[in-house]
């Protein structure tokens, strides 16, 4: 009789392994998701993966989702890129016929489906970026368990498109210095999120993090300070001497990192303000010609970049052409927030060079504003010259916008509207709504320190890129979408970095990804247990708790 009850309860613990499912109510939610629960495929190890051999990319593709099948569940499977009986296909193919001289849209470009049928488990997309969303969305639904080696695959077919061809996260590494590794994580998660452009905000005031090899003092003694305040500028400093640069291989191999996981790396170099890191180690290009120190307290320096003293411009198309060597986007970011006009107002140069530009006050655009758009124009038509599109903080309106300026719209949504109607491209990034620096809880006795504000995740989620009561469907097609943004003024730590960013990450993904009638926050709330379960899986910090 023990002995009927010992396999019996082995034959129990059998089933109840292999009856361990996979659950498509991912995040971001696809397209469409249509279930047939009475049908299971099993997906077990030793089973192959065909693909296109030929390719490099469909085989690094291939190779993905077999590290991600093996890391969330354990099962193994094989590369087998010619075997057309293999069990998981990954395959290219038209989405969408197109008529005679129709182009594929940025979104289309990447809309993808999952078949799990008698066939096996089929992942096809118009293009390998599309693969990459489908194994993304796979991984996302396999159970998260130690050592199986076999899960079922209820039957599904998964249409999937993202809404917004720009899905950008941004990371500010110059208040505080990330090593390259998490960095890397960064793009693995933002990645995993569906995410395709990571900003990358590189100087400031208190440091400048990019290697310009013209210039080899500017990262060298620009990166470092001598202290740092603690808290909010409360008066009392660390003692410690901070610092830390990014080496241009050390881009390179991020850029390159970064492309293998389809997320484009835009740098931005911000100027003319925020720029104490490089007037540290070059005073002559500021109005005063200091001494300035690089930054150790927190806010913004009123002490800028002279618009009047032409090795500014020689400057700035220095650092700029290195920086289009090093990366390959077509959108470069030039800053263009913040800059006090206190200096200018009241140096020579300035002012004689506002004088030759015969730059007036219109009511409107102020001179010293004017002065700001000479710079950006200088630095777009530089930019142009090299087939980049540049990107200024909306500020850039105020002075009047140059010719092909897309605007990042972060205080508040009405400069990117502004933009919009004068049909220039807008990145929707408002404090409101994208800035998850802020608490995102509202008791924040028991959270890290952090700039203030509240932002909770319900909020992020809840955000609408495109009203359109305010825009014509013309003008809506310039709004690119939408991107978080994380400062770091008082961010210091990666695990820090990762509890900041999910999981508003999360919701910003459905944002990006679904169309408004999709989105439902309780659902949303739902499947947030089954991310969380990969997060702790892989060892990634997020706030545990959502408001
Ligand atoms: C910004 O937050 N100063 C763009
Ligand atoms: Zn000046």
């Amino acid at each position: 009789m023990k002995k009927i009850i010992a396999a019996f309860t082995l034959l129990l613990a059998g089933t109840y392994a292999a009856a361990e499912q996979a659950d498509y109510n991912v995040i971001p939610l696809p397209k469409s998701v249509d279930v047939d629960a009475t049908q299971t495929m099993t997906l077990r190890t030793g089973m192959g993966i065909a693909y296109d051999a030929g390719n490099p990319e469909a085989s690094r593709n291939a190779q993905f989702l077999r590290a991600w099948v093996e890391e969330v569940t354990g099962i193994r499977l094989e590369l087998t890129p010619a075997d057309k009986k293999a069990a998981v296909k990954m395959l290219v193919a038209p989405q969408k016929k197109l008529k005679k001289g129709q182009t594929l849209t940025a979104q289309e470009a990447e809309a993808y489906t999952i078949v799990v049928d008698k066939k096996g488990l089929t992942l096809c997309a118009a293009s390998q970026t599309g693969l990459f969303r489908a194994a993304q969305t796979l991984r996302k639904s396999l159970p998260v368990a130690k050592g199986l080696t076999e899960v079922e695959l209820p039957f599904v077919k998964i249409t999937d498109q993202p809404r917004f061809e720009y899905r950008g996260v941004m990371l500010d590494c110059a208040r505080h210095y990330f090593p390259l590794e998490t960095l890397k994580k960064y793009i693995d998660v933002a990645a995993l999120h569906g995410c395709n452009q990571l900003h990358w905000h590189l100087t400031e005031d208190q440091g400048w993090r990019f290697e310009v090899k013209a210039l080899p003092e500017l990262a060298k003694k620009g990166s470092v300070r001598e202290q740092t305040v603690i808290g909010h500028n409360t008066n009392i400093y660390d003692g410690q001497r901070y610092g830390g640069y990014y080496t241009q291989a050390e881009c390179r191999e991020l850029v390159n990192y970064a492309a293998e996981r389809y997320i484009n790396i835009i740098p931005e170099i911000d100027l003319p303000g925020h720029m104490m890191g490089a007037l540290h180690v070059y005073p002559n290009l500021g109005c005063t010609g200091g001494p300035y120190p690089v930054w150790t307290m927190w806010g913004v320096s009123e002490e800028v970049l002279c618009a009047g003293n032409p090795e500014t411009l020689t400057f700035l198309k220095t650092v700029i052409g290195e920086l289009c060597d090093v990366f390959p986007s077509k959108y470069i970011h030039i800053g263009g927030d913040e800059c006090p006009k206190i200096r200018w107002k009241e140096c020579a140069k300035c002012q004689a060079k506002a004088k030759e530009l015969g730059l007036k006050d219109d009511g409107k655009h102020s001179i010293e504003n004017q002065l700001q758009t000479y710079i950006n124009h200088e630095m777009e038509k530089f930019l142009s010259e090299r087939g980049r599109d540049m990107i200024g903080w909306d500020e850039v309106l105020e002075g009047g916008l140059t010719d092909h300026g897309i605007v990042m719209s972060w205080r508040g949504i009405d400069g990117g509207i502004e933009a919009a109607r004068q049909h220039h491209r807008v990145i929707m990034a408002p404090t409101s709504y994208c800035y998850i620096d802020y608490y995102q809880l509202k008791e924040t006795s028991s959270q890290p320190l952090a700039i203030g504000g509240y932002l909770p995740v319900s909020k992020v989620y809840s955000f609408e890129p495109i009203v359109p009561e305010t825009l014509s469907e013309d003008e809506q097609k310039y709004i690119l979408g939408p991107q978080v943004n994380l400062w770091t003024e008082y961010v210091l730590y990666p695990q820090h970095v990762f509890y900041m960013l999910l999981p508003r990450l999360d919701a910003i993904s459905e944002v990006q990804w679904c169309r408004s009638d999709q989105k439902d926050f309780d659902n949303f709330k739902a499947r947030l247990p089954r991310m969380k379960a990969l997060y702790d899986h892989l060892g990634i910090s997020y706030c545990p708790k959502i408001e």
